[in-house]
């Protein structure tokens, strides 16, 4: 890989900066998913266990450069210390004095979480004097966080210009695990992406026809993809003004070689709550006072029978209105399907992008695909393919 990892340095005694991401989801001012730091956790346990003195720093929402104490990462440390079974020390700063002498006391194999880097309005701003700031703490800088390396910012990108850098385990495997499936795939390709808005996947989808050879597009975006072609989709969500650059995705897509999959029927409902009634019907005959609330049964047969002959799949965005019975059930059936054919027959399959790991844990086969990144928007930037600041400040 273009990148450095930590196989390429002697941490033993040095003071080392590891940028994580400990923007975990908190609800009623409790930590209510630990993935992110479970999957932290390898690389501070790995630099711990060789003698590093380990310093984490991360940002957590978005404080907008005041002291939020409700955004402290406090918690976060606590919680890290749970996970790892060792004792995580915290300082209330993430620069100056404070944070300064609390590195000074740090002894080889202990592990220090600095308060909220964004905290300090330096650190979005990806100011020179607060990344030097930060870079005066250690010798050297891990960045752990792909997450976040869709942000230049001084905690992710502008450190790695004052201190030597490299991936931790976790960036190292996100990345690995995307080049495999877009960089440098087994082919045939198959990508799949819903969600309810063309206009916010457009980068996306202009870059995965060029890179897979199909693209199922599900979710209300396959309704203005329909709408586009002449079809009525009756009430159903879907961009009217996004006609012409849908018309334009299918011709690029057609030019790359790259077959785009719409739906060829859907579950439909003139209500949107849990349980209505439905129908499944067509997407030539939806009803004009019904809207398409998921993909129909005939789709995702179909779809499910082609994973047999497909070896790399990309998935982005569920494929109904999953959190709302029964628009779900297209989404789960597509999940139990993609995480058979990745146990049994040998698909790689990735996904990830907040709904669909939300899908994917609903359908119960979260660790049943080859990979599931905890990436939001630094996953959907990577699949638009763009160079993420925090990935490039690594390379070489
Ligand atoms: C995320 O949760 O996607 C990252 O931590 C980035 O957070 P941000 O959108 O506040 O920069």
């Amino acid at each position: 890989m273009p990148f450095r990892t930590l196989d390429s340095v002697d941490v033993a005694g040095k003071r080392v900066l590891v940028r994580a991401d400990l923007n975990v989801p908190v609800r009623d001012g409790k930590i209510s998913d630990l993935t992110r730091i479970e999957r932290l956790s390898p690389t501070i346990r790995e630099l711990a266990g060789k003698g590093a003195k380990v310093i984490v720093c991360s940002h957590f929402d978005r404080p907008k450069g005041k002291r939020v104490p409700e955004m402290s990462l406090a918690p976060m440390a606590a919680a890290l210390g749970e996970v790892l079974g060792a004792r995580v020390r915290f300082v209330e700063d993430c620069t100056g004095p404070a944070a300064e002498q609390a590195v000074e006391l740090l002894q080889p194999g202990q592990v220090l979480v600095l308060e909220n880097t964004r905290f300090h309005a330096g650190d979005e701003k990806n100011d020179r004097q607060f990344s030097e700031d930060l870079a005066k703490l250690a010798d050297i800088f891990v960045n752990d966080a792909f997450s976040a390396a869709h942000r230049a910012h001084a905690s992710t990108e502008g450190v790695a210009h004052f201190l030597p850098s490299y991936a931790g385990r976790l960036m190292q495997k996100e990345l690995e695990a995307l080049d495999a499936a877009l960089g440098n795939p087994v082919r045939p390709v198959l990508a799949i992406v819903g969600g309810s808005k063309v206009s916010t996947k457009l980068e996306l989808l202009g870059n995965l026809v060029t890179k897979v050879d199909f693209l199922v597009i599900g979710g209300a975006m396959a309704n203005t993809f329909l709408a586009a072609e002449g079809k009525s989709v009756g009430k159903s969500l879907q961009e009217a003004e996004m006609h012409a650059t849908a018309l334009e995705i299918v011709g690029k897509a057609k030019a790359a070689g790259c077959q785009i999959v719409l739906p060829v029927d859907g579950v439909v409902s003139r209500e949107f709550k849990p349980n209505p009634p439905t129908e499944t019907v067509s997407v030539d005959a939806v009803p004009a006072d019904t809207m398409i609330l998921d993909v129909g049964p005939k789709s995702v047969a179909a779809l499910i029978a082609q994973l047999p002959s497909i070896r790399t799949l990309v998935w982005n965005g569920p494929l109904g209105a999953f959190e709302t019975p029964p628009f779900d059930a297209s989404t789960v059936a597509l999940a139990h399907a993609v995480a058979e054919a990745t146990q049994k027959h040998g698909l790689r399959s990735v996904a990830g992008g907040g709904d669909t790991v939300s899908a994917l844990r609903h359908a119960g086969v979260i660790d049943q695909l080859s990979y599931v990144s905890s990436a939001g928007g630094a996953f959907l930037e990577w699949l638009e393919g763009k160079t993420l600041p925090g990935v490039a400040a690594l390379e070489g």
